[in-house]
């Protein structure tokens, strides 16, 4: 099967498991009790539509560990459902303050400022239920299972990218050096990239090479991810982003083009996902997929 073809059934797959965790706010309620407006408020912003980059890393990462595809569904769409309760919350009025995401409205501005506070613990907690009720469908796995949402829960804590986005916010309108830069995008963004991908190494029972490996190729991509994410901030195209650009310079955010120019930060970002592909090269043929994601991830203006 061609990249594109894997892909769009990558893409297809989540999207699925993500309409079957969380139903319309009716059938959730009569099923599962979550009320109406707090459902539709989840469902607003986690079926906008995103890009699905890190549940599709997820997939992809399990398939080339031998993974049940089934098996690693569920973990793969409740990391997507924290990183779009990440997004709900960095879009409101306390922090980023924006008014656009996923080319609609964000949830605050639909919903109020409470109801999209509450829309993103949901997610966060919700993510964390479906994971354990996967967990223990697979009791032959289950340390596994284990190890995945206490790698998850790290990367998405308070050490992890709520680290990275309380310092982001702290340095607003102040000089960072390289180093608290590199925390922030480490933090904020990376961790939340190299999550899928231990996960599937959890459920795996992988060894530590195979874990540091990964862990090198989620540090890759998940810093070139932000900063080009900063440079599309700086260079992109708002429709096609379904995002405000301009918006880092408004806020007074510390990014890579604002400590070293565009040129400096455009060659960082080259060198990242250089790197990205060749801490894949010991996995050879069977990371021809993941290879190609860096390749697609690399080109986007969207
Ligand atoms: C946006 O993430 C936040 C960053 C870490 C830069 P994505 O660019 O993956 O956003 P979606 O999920 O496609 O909307
Ligand atoms: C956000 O970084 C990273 C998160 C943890 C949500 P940004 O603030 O740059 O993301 P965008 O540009 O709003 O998507
Ligand atoms: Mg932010
Ligand atoms: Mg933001
Ligand atoms: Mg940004």
């Amino acid at each position: 099967m061609n990249y594109e073809a894997q892909n769009a059934r990558y893409v297809a797959r989540v999207e699925e498991g993500l309409r079957a965790l969380l139903p319309e706010a009716q059938a959730a309620w009569e099923t599962g009790k979550i009320p109406e407006g707090l459902c539709q408020s989840m469902r607003y912003s986690l079926l906008a539509g995103g890009k699905r980059v890190r549940p599709v890393l997820m997939l992809a990462t399990a398939d080339m560990l031998h993974v049940d595809p089934q098996e690693a569904l569920c973990p793969a769409c409740a990391i997507e459902m924290i990183h779009t309760y990440s997004l709900i919350h960095d879009d409101l009025p306390g922090m980023d303050d924006d008014d656009l995401r996923r080319g609609k409205p964000t949830n605050h501005k639909v919903y109020g400022v409470g109801a999209a506070i509450l829309a993103g613990d949901g997610l966060l907690n919700f993510a964390f239920e479906c994971m354990l009720q996967n967990a223990l469908r697979y009791p032959q796995h289950l340390q596994g299972h284990v190890r995945a949402i206490e790698a998850i829960a790290v990367r998405a804590g308070v050490t992890g990218m709520i680290a990275g986005q309380s310092i982001d916010l702290l340095y607003e309108h102040r000089q960072m050096d390289e180093a608290a830069l590199s925390y922030v995008h480490q933090h904020k963004t990376a961790d939340l990239l190299t999550a899928p991908l231990l996960a599937a190494a959890c459920i795996a029972e992988a060894d530590e090479h195979i874990m540091h490996a990964l862990e090198a190729f989620g540090h890759s991509i998940g810093m070139a991810f932000q900063i080009q994410d900063d440079l599309l901030d700086i260079e992109g195209d708002a429709a096609s982003l379904g995002k405000a650009t301009g918006m880092d310079a408004e806020r007074g955010k510390m990014t890579w083009p604002a400590l070293y120019g565009v040129q400096r930060a455009h060659a960082m970002a080259d060198a990242l996902w250089t790197q990205a592909i060749a801490s894949l090269e010991e996995f050879g043929d069977r990371a021809a997929y993941l290879r190609a994601f860096v390749q697609n991830l690399r080109a986007r203006r969207a």
